[in-house]
């Protein structure tokens, strides 16, 4: 009777496992585990240089520097985006976390000391244009920028917002495609005709203990 019990348990745990990795999988998203050393809030994402944790934090920041440092101090640093389906985690995790239906996000992200002053050349391309800040993305498989996108207006968009939004576009004077990024100012203010952008929050990553 005890065996026939323990027995059950085993396989009782060991669906569970398997209902979990099927979720993972149809998901198309990224393990979700303490195991790794990520603190419980934290999402354990693995990259071609390692295993990280990373964690979509709200609030208002205007300039990028108040969000690295925001960051700094939970031990982390603002985070790049190695693929689309990072770029999908931190969308869904931001506006789970906000009423509103879209905004932007602060990730590690800056234009290239080469591209500085350049609109979009043969040698600033939306791939080579921008550099990840994090010393841990790698490749530009998360370089997501919109179509036309980064065209430096003004000469002076040294940093990229990430749209989050519930809708695939958002109309913010003009229109902004949900999921990817638009080259901006380091400091940004929003108005009532591109409020859809406002600022909703960060994204840090640290490395993972395990
Ligand atoms: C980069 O720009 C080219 C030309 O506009 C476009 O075909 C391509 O999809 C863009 N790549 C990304 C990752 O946005």
């Amino acid at each position: 009777m005890k065996s026939l019990l323990i027995i059950a348990i085993l396989v009782v745990s060991t669906l569970a496992d398997c209902s979990n990795e099927w979720k993972a999988l149809l998901n198309g998203q990224m393990e979700e585990s303490t195991s790794n050393g990520c603190e419980a809030d934290w999402k354990f994402v693995r990259r071609p240089s390692g295993g990280f944790c990373m964690k979509v934090f709200t609030g208002f920041i205007g300039d990028i520097a108040d969000a690295e440092k925001a960051c700094k101090t939970v031990g982390a640093t603002l985070s790049g985006l190695q693929n689309k389906d990072e770029a999908l985690y931190i969308q869904k995790a931001i506006l789970a976390q906000v009423t509103v239906d879209s905004g932007s996000l602060w990730t590690g992200i800056k234009r290239t000391d080469k591209c500085m002053k350049q609109k979009l050349t043969a040698t600033c391309t939306n791939l080579t244009s921008f550099e990840w800040t994090d010393g841990a993305t790698t490749g530009t498989g998360g370089m997501l920028f919109q179509i036309g996108q980064p065209d430096n207006k003004d000469l002076n968009q040294n940093c990229a917002l990430f749209m989050a939004s519930k809708t695939p576009t958002v109309i913010a004077r003009g229109t902004y495609f949900a999921a990817s990024y638009e080259d901006t100012g380091c400091v940004v203010e929003f108005q009532k005709e591109n409020i859809a952008r406002n600022m909703l929050g960060y994204v840090c990553l640290k490395k993972a203990e395990k």
